[in-house]
């Protein structure tokens, strides 16, 4: 029996009504076999500031350890001002401290997101990206999630309606463990 793949979903926005929230709530609808997605919500992560690094505070803590216990991640980001927005950021840095104790560190990802713009996101995902490389975080190319004209792909209540929609966050999702799998691999052979 396979083991199942663990993924850690993020979202950049604590606005309750988020797409970006509800995009990630899809993804666990869409999830392959054997396959189970948490979702940490960022609401009570402090304001980043190094001298509050040690000791960290107990949030940033649980956040490190949740992302350590993933075996992938999936990070949901809205587009402020044609990049991520400051919560995300801020959640990033943190987990990122102190210096040399990264939890970033090797792990596999995807990266969606959904705007009320026409071009979905892509402009702040190209934006995390680029931070990506430097916390050497291993995020899948293709196929990319990027929902625009949000307003009009989510009901009322927050639920994705729209089919095309669902059907590239399956395939993103089936890649992400894929890939996950094909690290794991690799990782194993090394040791
Ligand atoms: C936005 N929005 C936005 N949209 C976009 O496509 N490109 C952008 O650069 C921006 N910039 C931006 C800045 C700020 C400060 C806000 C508050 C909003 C609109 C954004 O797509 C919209 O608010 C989404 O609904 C945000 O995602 P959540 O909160 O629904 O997940």
């Amino acid at each position: 029996m396979n083991k199942p793949v663990h993924i850690l979903g993020i979202a950049g926005s604590l606005r309750r009504d988020s797409y970006n929230r509800a995009a990630l709530r899809a993804a666990g609808e869409l999830l392959p076999e054997d396959t189970t997605l948490e979702i940490f919500d960022l609401d009570d992560i402090p304001i980043y500031n190094q001298d509050d690094e040690q000791p960290p505070p107990a949030r940033v803590v649980e956040l490190k350890e949740r992302i350590r216990a993933a075996d992938a991640l999936l990070i949901a980001t809205p587009e402020y001002n044609y990049s991520i927005p400051g919560v995300l950021k801020n959640a990033i840095d943190w987990a990122s401290r102190p210096y040399g104790d990264s939890a970033w560190a090797g792990k596999p990802a995807a990266i969606m997101g959904a705007s009320v713009g026409m071009f979905g996101t892509a402009r702040a995902q190209y934006d995390l990206r680029k931070m990506f490389v430097f916390l050497d975080v291993h995020a899948i190319n293709q196929p990319e999630v990027m929902i625009g004209n949000a307003a009009e792909r989510f009901d009322a209540e927050g639920n994705l309606t729209d089919e095309k929609t669902r059907e590239f966050i399956r395939k993103q999702l089936q890649s992400l463990v894929a890939w996950t799998k094909r690290l794991g691999q690799t990782q194993s052979a090394h040791e």
